[in-house]
């Protein structure tokens, strides 16, 4: 079973709220954790352009975003952390896909079509104020997805019909050009709490009734008694059941302590002192993060770097394989030869492959040469054949990431670099 990879991306259009860290933030910092996984975590800037025209914010919000998932513990250097932007490649891509994506299927978007049924609904033009970005954005979140060759996708059930659309754009272009692109599927998370707000509705920052995810400690403990609440007196025994205090508490409560405040709650604690406990709460997982947060809002020289570090590591991938559909759909070389379906099965012939070998060290040892017998890699030696073997399973997985965290197992010959090696490991 080959390294699965997971994808998730958020548009930085504002400043994250707690139901964004419950609900998105948290979930996909644990899930960077696991070791057999290969995750992928960016900032869709692209993507705020549609929504948003206000420059400052943009910039804003992607700082205040990429500052909130570092400091509640997305470990950058482990994960591929970067901006969408800053992978010009993203925008080449949903060029190629556009011209592969029918009109049709874009038309039956749930986002557009709510916007063209709002303008039918006011009695205007059915694509009054509607941009032809919104108009696309499947498109782009394809091109997102398809990029990385991502397998899954942790997304809301709003988002799910974007996957299964990244889904046909990516079958109907494998149809035209030969298996290319990876189908990715969409891993619905219906057990992530969304949280509810001051009011007692979904946290929003559209209802306004949000509490910023790491305001500061006043703030905070003025929000959280502002939270809707009945008439009940202290003494008299409260309902957990629709109290947005107690929803709101469980998000970050243990079991234990949630049974604990159940109890007060039968038990009559006056919702003063539900407040403190629940704003104690909040605070104490809130503090440290919230410290690393003003830390990094602080040195955007630091997150700037941050950023670019994850780029280059992205782009390891996303240069070769854009190279590799440029060349699939007809934007080449001129010098190269021409694929017609013979030669295509001539150049199949002459792939690079893996050789091992042993040597008189007693040792195990592969390398990795074109047909034309330039070796492009020399592995170091192993114990077992088997050991060697299973270095070279990692790395016809083809990706950058396993090349980059497999140096120490084999030397790039002179003259050779990490791209030469993934373009050879794309042909095998
Ligand atoms: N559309 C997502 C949102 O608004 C953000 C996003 C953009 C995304 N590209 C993506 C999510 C690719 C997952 C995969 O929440």
């Amino acid at each position: 079973m080959s390294i699965q990879r997971f994808l998730t991306g958020i548009t930085p259009s504002g400043t994250p709220h707690l139901g964004n860290y419950v609900g998105a933030i948290r979930p996909s910092v644990q899930a960077s954790l696991r070791a057999d996984v290969q995750n992928f975590y960016f900032l869709a800037d692209y993507h705020a352009l549609i929504k948003v025209d206000d420059p400052a914010r943009i910039q804003r919000s992607t700082m205040e975003i990429a500052a909130s998932w570092l400091a509640s513990g997305l470990d950058h250097e482990r994960v591929t952390f970067y901006r969408q932007s800053d992978i010009p490649e993203i925008a080449e891509l949903t060029w190629l896909l556009t011209c592969v994506t029918s009109k049709g299927l874009l038309n039956r978007a749930h986002a557009y079509k709510a916007a063209v049924d709002q303008n039918t609904a006011a009695q205007q033009e059915p694509d009054a104020e509607i941009s032809a970005g919104l108009f696309m954005y499947p498109v782009l979140m394809a091109a997102d997805i398809l990029m990385f060759k991502a397998h899954q996708v942790p997304v809301g059930r709003d988002q799910v019909q974007h996957i299964e659309m990244a889904r046909d754009i990516a079958q109907r272009f494998n149809h035209l050009y030969g298996e290319h692109l990876t189908l990715p599927q969409a891993l619905i998370e219906d057990n992530v709490a969304t949280l509810p707000g001051l009011d007692g509705r979904k946290m929003s920052k559209s209802y306004d009734n949000h509490i910023p995810l790491f305001a500061p400690r006043q703030q905070l403990k003025k929000l959280v008694a502002g939270i809707l609440t009945d008439s009940r007196a202290p003494g008299e025994p409260k309902e957990t059941e629709g109290s947005a205090l107690f929803q709101i508490y469980q998000a970050f409560a243990s079991a234990e302590e949630t049974a604990t405040l159940r109890q007060a709650y039968l038990d009559g604690i006056s919702w003063a002192d539900a407040k403190q406990v629940l704003f104690e709460r909040i605070d104490r997982e809130m503090a440290p993060m919230r410290e690393r947060y003003t830390a990094l809002m602080a040195a955007p020289d630091k997150m700037e770097e941050i950023l670019r570090a994850g780029a280059q590591k992205a782009r390891k991938l996303a240069t070769p394989f854009t190279a590799e559909l440029r060349h699939a759909v007809g934007l080449r070389d001129l010098r190269s030869a021409s694929a017609s379906p013979k030669a295509a099965k001539t150049s199949k012939a002459a792939l690079p492959g893996f050789k091992q070998y042993r040597e008189s060290d007693g040792k195990f040892y592969f390398k990795l040469q074109e047909s034309a017998g330039r070796v492009l890699l020399q592995s170091t030696g192993f114990a077992t054949p088997q050991e060697a073997a299973k270095a070279i399973a990692l790395l016809r997985e083809q990706d950058a990431l396993a090349l980059g965290q497999m140096q120490e197992t084999f030397v790039l010959q002179p003259g050779i670099s990490a791209d030469d090696v993934l373009l050879a490991l794309q042909q095998l």
